[in-house]
């Protein structure tokens, strides 16, 4: 899919506040750090779309993305970051869940793993929470640029093995580098054809 046109839209902190129309949305969501900012970028070829840091607990809002005129990309904020309050975590959930659970444009919610880490639990707990939900949801694997071929297939078989154990099915995998564009075509590629369905 060639991108033509990528601009931002709003932030906020309310789903109901959220863009009143029906273009399709794809919205990013993971633990904090994980790379969802920068794959936004990435994806859309923009260097400072969306806003990044080495630190984690970055992006605090909800934030709309327009592309092409035609959809939604979605910058959210991270989970279990473990330096936030408990208050603020609390919020934050809140607000990722009624996004997540209240929104219906949102057409894929894309969840993002650090290629580099064994399975988490609050990773897993929040993929069973989504199956059971209902969110139609993707695994995007990121920082794929960290690892050597072989250590990236193994850890991504360990993962997929240790989803089966609870899912029949596995919803659609994806491995992603934002910094050398692994995989940024076929995410892409992805969207398009959902948005042509
Ligand atoms: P929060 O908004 O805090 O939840 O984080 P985020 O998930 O949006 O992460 P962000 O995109 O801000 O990236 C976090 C850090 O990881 C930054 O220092 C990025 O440069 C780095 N990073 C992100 N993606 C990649 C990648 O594919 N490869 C490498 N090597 N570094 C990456
Ligand atoms: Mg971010």
């Amino acid at each position: 899919m060639n991108i033509s046109s990528a601009d931002f839209v709003i932030s906020n902190v309310d789903v109901s506040k959220c863009p009143d129309t029906k273009l399709p949305e794809y919205a990013f969501i993971g633990r904090s750090n994980v790379g969802k900012s920068s794959l936004i970028n990435t994806l859309t070829n923009r260097k400072s779309l969306a806003m990044t840091s080495s630190k984690p607990g970055k992006t605090l809002l909800i934030n709309h993305f327009i592309i092409n005129s035609e959809w939604h990309l979605v910058d959210l904020p991270g989970y279990g970051f473990a330096q936030a309050g408990k208050g603020q975590r609390d919020k934050l959930r809140k607000m990722i869940e009624s996004y997540i659970l209240l929104r219906q444009q949102l057409t894929n919610l894309f969840v993002l793993i650090d290629c580099r880490h064994e399975a988490q639990q609050i990773d897993l707990e929040f993929i069973n929470w989504l199956g059971e939900s209902g969110v139609p949801f993707s695994i995007v694997f990121t920082k794929a640029d960290k690892l050597s071929g072989s250590k990236l297939n193994e850890n991504i078989s360990a993962y997929k093995t240790k989803l089966q154990e609870v899912w029949d099915e596995l919803p659609p995998v994806f491995i992603t580098s934002s910094s050398n564009g692994k995989g940024r075509e076929e995410l892409l590629d992805y969207i398009d054809s959902i948005n042509k369905d």
